[in-house]
């Protein structure tokens, strides 16, 4: 046997070695400190290692490890107890699973439940997951060649193009739709639009599924994004922060949705272990405790207002500033590819998002400093990048 073990190369490694995390920081194995603003493709929005959340989890560890949640459970109770302080009202039940992929496929199996509708509606740009489902209503023909043909019918419309609203017909089982696109640039939907299409699939009877992984649990300003275009969705997925960097997701349903769900139609060993729920438990808390969506929107417009300042002081590089509360990033004129290694070598941490977008996912706890520091690193990083292209 080959002592080295390697890991599947999907994705080009950094190269540095993360050995610990405090807030918003990451440290390295030289002990270098980053500004973390990658977090886990936006999973520790709520900050590394926050206390609230590894205390409860080490409780939950030593009182009971694994129960599916068949059973009745003090950490279910208060999981649900807690959510529904933060779920829109008319979402009345709710599914765990681990993955936002994971929800998305189940999310997806509701609205197909609907006989004689075959078909799903996505959006250009759109970003679901790697799962066979959650693939083929995501828009990037680069992760889908090769994969199809898929277990359903779908079709993309233009996000944001009021006019394609009308191609939904009443074979469409379900729309599913992010309120702010992530992996695809940053592209934040209309409220308008958002409305539109919740009469459109109100008028054919086909459920509106809002994607929330990314958008979700504060980072934009609100506890959900889409609350601002204030629609009602059928279905909710969520993932990432709803854990504070626990593995963990849910689905979330009307009562109309919740009426048709049969014995036996889905399942998951570990979909809302007790770890995971005592992850939300937590998170729930310090959502509401630390007032995470105010300070989110606050510190949303500081970003914002550094990054415009940076992009008009490089102008002939930079497009303009996208997206919505921490969930923002530059426009480049080129691919940010080089960008990214730039920053990290320079202690900020970062990703991309769509062909030309170097996009920033904070912990809602930055501070002014950070702020200030991130603008100075991405302008000189850009600069440098653009000189050596
Ligand atoms: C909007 C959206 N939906 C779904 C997913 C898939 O989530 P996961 O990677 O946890 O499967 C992601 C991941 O980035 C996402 O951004």
């Amino acid at each position: 046997m080959n002592g080295s073990l390697g890991v599947l190369g999907f994705s080009a490694g950094r190269g540095i070695r993360i050995v610990r995390g405090s807030g918003q920081y990451v440290w390295d194995s030289q002990d270098r400190r980053y500004l973390d603003f990658h977090c886990g493709n936006g999973a520790a929005f709520l900050g590394h290692s926050n206390p609230l959340i590894i205390n409860r989890i080490k409780e939950q560890m030593e009182e009971l490890m694994v129960c599916m949640p068949i059973f009745d459970t003090p950490v279910l109770e208060r999981c649900l107890r807690a959510l529904s302080r933060v779920l829109p009202n008319h979402l009345r039940e709710v599914y765990f699973l681990n993955s936002g992929s994971e929800s998305v496929e189940l999310a997806m199996k509701l609205a197909r439940k609907q006989k004689d509708r075959k078909r799903f509606v996505y959006f250009t740009g759109a970003f679901h997951g790697r799962t066979m489902g959650a693939l083929s209503v995501t828009y990037n023909q680069r992760y889908k060649q090769g994969f199809e043909p898929f277990p359903w019918e779908q079709v993309s419309l233009p996000f944001n193009d009021f006019d394609q609203l009308r191609k939904i017909d009443d074979g469409v089982a379900g729309v599913i739709v992010e309120p702010v696109q992530g992996e695809g640039g940053l592209n934040v939907a209309d409220s308008g639009f958002l409305r539109e299409l919740e009469n459109r699939c109100r008028e054919v009877g086909a459920y509106l599924i809002v994607d929330e992984v990314q958008s979700g649990f504060g980072r934009t300003g609100r506890v959900w994004a889409h609350l601002v275009a204030g629609i009602e969705p059928d279905i909710m997925v969520a993932g990432k922060s709803i854990g504070g960097g626990f593995p963990v997701s849910l689905v979330a349903v009307s009562e109309e949705v919740a009426g048709r769900v049969e014995e036996g139609e889905h399942g998951s060993t570990y979909g809302g272990n007790p770890l995971a729920l005592a992850a939300v438990e937590a998170a729930v808390d310090v959502l509401i405790k630390e007032s995470v969506p105010e300070k989110s929107d606050v510190m949303g417009k500081r970003l914002w207002k550094r990054l415009l300042e940076v992009s008009s002081e490089l102008q002939s590089v930079v497009r303009g500033v996208k997206g919505r509360g921490l969930m923002v990033g530059l426009d480049l004129r080129f691919s940010p590819t080089d960008v990214l290694k730039l920053t990290q070598l320079n202690g900020l941490l970062t990703l991309k998002a769509g062909g030309t977008v170097l996009r920033l996912l904070p912990p809602y706890l930055i501070n002014e400093e950070d702020v200030e520091f991130s603008g100075d690193v991405i302008t000189r990083s850009v600069s440098a990048a653009r000189r050596s292209s």
